[in-house]
């Protein structure tokens, strides 16, 4: 028998063939495969196929008829040979069905520097006849789950994104996706599997229809699949690739290995990250005129915000949402000067200027649509559905990819933009199914303009939104520089959002506004500080109607950028430790970078009286900090901004005071106590810098 290892940062995983399949053998720490694999079974096979019991990497069903193939096409049932195995920056596999003439190469490969695997397969057609592939997985990863296995993923709708979900599963099957040709509000591409003595994480990076299926067996293993959903037809001599499928072996912080992968994906562009903005959205909503955009950019520049976004409706046509998309032109009556003036105006209160554009969709009411009504996904002949009144264009098609490359590239070129908040408000609904590959051509196209942004426009920094976070993943997160999680900007809302998005993606990929109190969605109010200090765990921005702030919210709101400023180096480069959750009294972001902390830390739960009865404080227990180090707070206390309670009368018993403001701690303390919080009435929210002396 053959084995193969691959390394990565702290971890490896062995793989071994068995005939003409390719099994795991073992996945952990380094060191791991010294030892009998615990993926090994043993009994008899009773009526099925080996490929059904084992630990498999990647089988067709043909070979895994029973319990979940990770290839299947239409039929027939493929098997095959395996034919190679190569060992390059990875490992490399070759096996062919001679039925059909399909041969597939399956990929591994361990992202540089990390503990994330990267496996895809490309599938290609030696055949005479188009074959249909109905089942296009990326790869499968076995987990053993000997007593079960406790699954955690990312569920949602719109305002609703990321929340955390778990069950455990004793056996059978747990399936998550989207058939929306575009990543989804419903569900995240990504999923944890706990087997109670590490974690293993799961995602896909793929922006079109996926599914992600756990099937927990009776020998006690659970098989993750991921890829693609929806037929892709294959014509002899042609080959498809899937999206990358990833895997991380985790022990009990999986969330810091995603941040750590995407980091790396960001590169460069990381020193980049976390620029101040100001967005128009909430404020005007298509109500935009240069005059109002002005008084809020005048407002914005004295809070010290960088970037100011202009959002929806600034362009022809666009009063509301039933018009306009596709026309991407300045409305001459919002900007009566000119846009040019109105840019050069904005970027004179030394701001850089963004905009917001939905270049994948049209509205019926456009010049666009006159023109082009076959542009528009449609199923032979049969009625479209509008949904927020627009189409989505096929960008699959080369006339719409130009179409979209040249609007943007002339927006690029015609104005000084150095921020595109780039939206896609709704999912495919209707297409053309004899198509050959219903998403492949439309999300390979968004890939390629998203590529060409940064090479002809790489100082322009692009924002990633569909109805707020119905396009995030791993996919966009590699060329994107920043990720709209959700349209709900309400303070608790946001808290659980940035909550499960933290599990998933790194904070320099989330974008967070300040809004006004009440807001739109939940009207529960919280001090500005609270909403200053969530909107600061990732990309700070402000969405508020800020000109009707008072002067002392324009002070604290411009202490508060002051001190994003100071510590955001360490937030979007550092790694993030989650204390609590949004459902505790103990709720907090801890960020570490080198011997720098930053502590973020809400009180989402009530006071139940505190102040007027005896309590203790809310302990924050850090993570990472050497035993014998001491800490000191430092910075100064900025004002919540909160207003407080009338003193309830009569009350006869001494107030016992105690310490609250600076302290001092040892590593240790602070690890196993952990910091110190006292929540009042006034005081619901604050960022802690911590020192070390
Ligand atoms: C979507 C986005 C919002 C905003 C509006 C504009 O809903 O998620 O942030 O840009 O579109 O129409």
């Amino acid at each position: 028998m053959s084995t193969w290892t691959l390394t990565g940062a702290t971890t490896e995983y062995t793989v071994a063939a068995r005939g003409d399949r390719l099994d795991l053998v073992t996945w952990g720490p380094i060191g791991v495969s010294d030892g009998p694999s615990p993926y090994d079974f043993h009994g008899r096979v009773q009526y099925m196929l080996p490929g059904d019991v084992a630990a498999t990497e990647y089988l067709p069903d043909g070979l895994r008829p029973f319990l979940g193939a990770d290839l299947s096409v239409a039929g027939q049932g493929l098997t095959w040979r395996l034919l190679s195995v190569t060992e390059d920056d990875g490992l490399t596999a070759t096996l062919a069905d001679d039925v059909t003439g399909i041969e597939v190469e399956l990929r591994w490969r361990f992202a540089a520097g990390t503990d994330v695997l990267e496996r895809w397969a490309t599938v290609s057609n030696r055949g005479d006849e188009t074959v249909e592939i109905t089942r296009l997985g990326s790869a499968a990863f076995c987990v053993p789950t000997p007593a079960g296995a406790t699954l955690h993923y990312l569920h949602g709708q719109w305002a609703q994104e990321f929340t955390t979900g778990s069950t455990t599963l004793v056996r059978g099957r747990f399936e998550i996706g989207s058939a929306q040709g575009v990543t989804g509000h419903q569900f995240s591409p990504y999923l944890a599997v706990d087997n109670g003595d590490a974690m293993y994480g799961f995602q896909l990076a793929w922006t079109g229809s996926w599914s992600i299926t756990a099937d927990v067996d009776a020998a006690g293993l659970t098989r993750v699949r991921a890829g693609r959903d929806g037929l892709v037809r294959l014509a002899p001599g042609s080959a498809v690739t899937t999206p990358i499928a990833l895997g991380v072996y985790a022990g009990d912080d999986l969330a810091r290995h995603w941040h750590a992968y995407e980091q790396a994906l960001a590169g460069e562009r990381l020193s980049t990250a976390g620029r101040v903005i100001y967005n128009s959205w909430e404020a005007t909503t298509f109500d935009v005129t240069a005059a109002g955009q002005l008084a809020l950019a005048d407002v914005a520049a004295g809070l010290g915000v960088e970037t100011f976004v202009v959002d929806d409706g600034w362009f022809v046509g666009r009063h509301d949402d039933t018009g306009g998309l596709g026309d991407w032109t300045p409305d001459p009556a919002k900007f009566p000067d000119g846009f040019d003036a109105f840019v050069a105006a904005i970027r004179g209160r030394g701001l850089e200027f963004g905009l917001w554009v939905e270049p994948e969709m049209v509205n019926p009411k456009s010049a666009l649509y006159a023109a082009h009504p076959e542009w528009v996904y449609q199923d032979s002949g049969r009625p479209r559905s509008t949904i927020r009144n627009q189409y989505l264009l096929n960008l699959g098609l080369d006339e719409v990819y130009e179409f979209v490359r040249d609007t943007l590239d002339r927006l690029l070129t015609d104005y000084p933009i150095g921020y595109l908040k780039w939206d896609f408000n709704r999912p495919r609904t209707e297409a053309d199914r004899s198509a050959a590959d219903l998403d492949g051509a439309h999300v390979r196209n968004l890939y390629r303009l998203l590529d060409h942004l940064r090479a002809a426009h790489p100082s322009v920094i692009v924002e990633g939104c569909a109805a707020g976070g119905a396009r995030a993943d791993i996919a966009m997160a590699a060329r994107t520089d920043v990720l709209w999680p959700s349209d709900n900007t309400a303070p608790l809302d946001r808290l659980r959002i940035q909550h499960g998005f933290l599990s998933a993606h790194a904070p320099h990929l989330m974008s967070s506004w300040v809004t006004d109190a009440p807001g739109m969605f939940d009207p529960r109010p919280r001090s500005l500080a609270f909403r200053f200090v969530l909107a600061s765990a990732g990309v700070l921005g402000i969405g508020a109607d800020i000109a009707r702030w008072s002067a002392e919210e324009r002070e604290q709101a411009a202490a508060w950028v002051a001190r994003y400023k100071q510590v955001r180096d360490v937030i979007l480069h550092g790694s993030v430790h989650r204390i609590g959750s949004p459902d505790q009294a103990r709720c907090a972001v801890q960020y570490s970078l080198g011997d720098r902390v930053v502590v973020l830390a809400w009180n989402p739960a009530g006071l139940d009286g505190s102040g007027g009865v005896p309590a203790r404080d809310v302990r924050l227990p850090l993570r990472d900090l050497p035993p014998n180090a001491r800490y000191r707070r430092v910075g100064t206390r900025i004002s919540t901004g909160a207003v407080a309670a009338r003193p309830y009368p009569g009350l006869t018993g001494q107030d016992t005071g105690g310490h609250g403001g600076g302290f001092e701690a040892s590593g240790r303390h602070l690890t196993s106590v952990g910091l110190p919080v006292r929540w009042t009435a006034v005081y619901d929210a604050d960022l802690f810098e911590l020192e070390r002396l």
